[in-house]
């Protein structure tokens, strides 16, 4: 079965063709023009994945060296996301699928990104523990069978990629600031500055991400413009460093907590390669397995999508034309099974 997938629902405008599950075409255009503003501008997001949709989704089937009339099905991002940038895809994908009278899925970001490790790793047993890293959600969730998801872990603030965000914008560089922190933590000393890890009262196991940018904003007032310059790489590494630690830290306990020793980490931060050498060390340390998908299957793209749509298609799942965008969408909303 040869299915589209299409992605819009923040800064990425992305295709993608499986056939029979397998990723045969992959595009992604990331949006440059947000990084003037800092941060995505939602207006400006829908408008450039208006302009550009037409032209991502033919590259799609060029590369996949088909035509439209070849596809059987569409698998659409409904939410989580952005309203406007949401729309854009799934008007689109519903265009098609009156025009090609063929079935369109509406398929949830979020579990989109836990299927990422299935492209990667086709044989992942259930059951297993995801960590789901992105710019709006850090959660660590049992993934008991498909569609069957418990949730152990959620920050109360901040996400991870908001972390980094937030930090490379207090650092001056660029967004997305995760790419950037890690580019000039690579020459700097993890060690050199320490960072609180943001611990929760109420539950150990929650995570906390907005003390951690306010002690590097607070670190910033106190070194001198030319400190700070000489040591913008240590401080990169040093809060990087925590976030990381972090995140293991807590993926370390739940693992305690439920014995499961199979995890995916995946996600837009989990494409990063300092994550991935210390997340060996935890492997080594509990005797687990850890599955982190390529990085281009990491970040926001529509192979994910149409994976996740492959296998609710699969079991003969559709979605009807009256489905709606949903931005606020949560992984156990409406999901696979
Ligand atoms: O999954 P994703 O592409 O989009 C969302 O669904 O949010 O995640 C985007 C987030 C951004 O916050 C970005 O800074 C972060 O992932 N990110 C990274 C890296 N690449 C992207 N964080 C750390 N290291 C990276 N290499
Ligand atoms: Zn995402």
């Amino acid at each position: 079965m040869l299915i589209l997938g299409i992605e819009s629902s923040c800064d990425e405008t992305a295709g993608a063709v499986c056939k029979n599950g397998e990723i045969i075409s992959n595009v992604v255009l990331s949006q440059v023009i947000h990084k003037q503003f800092g941060g995505v501008v939602p207006e400006i997001a829908s408008r450039e994945h208006d302009s550009q949709i037409t032209s991502i989704i033919q590259k799609t089937l060029d590369e996949a060296n088909i035509t439209l009339s070849d596809i059987e099905a569409i698998a659409v991002t409904y939410g989580a996301g952005l309203m406007g940038a949401l729309l854009v895809g799934l008007n689109y994908a519903k265009g098609l699928s009156i025009a090609l009278k063929i079935p369109f899925i509406g398929v949830n970001h979020l579990e989109g990104h836990l299927y990422a490790s299935f492209i990667s790793f086709p044989n992942m047993k259930y059951p297993y523990l995801c960590l789901l890293v992105t710019g709006g959600h850090t959660q660590i969730w049992e993934v008991q069978s498909p569609g069957n998801y418990v949730l152990h872990s959620t920050t109360i603030d901040d996400a991870a990629g908001e972390a980094f965000d937030k930090g490379a914008r207090i650092l001056g560089l660029d967004y997305p600031g995760g790419p950037e922190i890690e580019k000039i933590a690579q020459n700097g000393d993890p060690e050199k500055y320490n960072f609180p890890i943001p611990k929760v009262k109420n539950n150990p196991l929650n995570f906390s991400f907005s003390g951690l940018k306010t002690a590097l904003l607070y670190k910033f007032r106190e070194l001198s413009q030319d400190e700070i310059k000489t040591n913008k790489r240590d401080i990169a590494a040093s809060y990087q460093e925590t976030i990381l630690n972090t995140l293991l830290r807590q993926l370390a306990n739940v693992i305690t907590l439920t014995g499961i020793k199979q995890i995916s980490i995946v996600g837009g931060v989990a494409a990063n390669k300092r994550f991935r050498e210390k997340a060996d060390i935890l492997r080594d340390n509990s005797n687990t397995e850890i599955y982190f998908p390529t990085a281009e299957y990491c970040t926001d793209n529509a192979a994910m999508i149409a994976v996740a749509g492959y296998e609710k298609l699969k079991e003969g799942v559709y979605s009807p034309l009256s489905l709606k965008a949903n931005p606020n969408l949560a992984l156990n909303d409406g999901a696979i099974g």
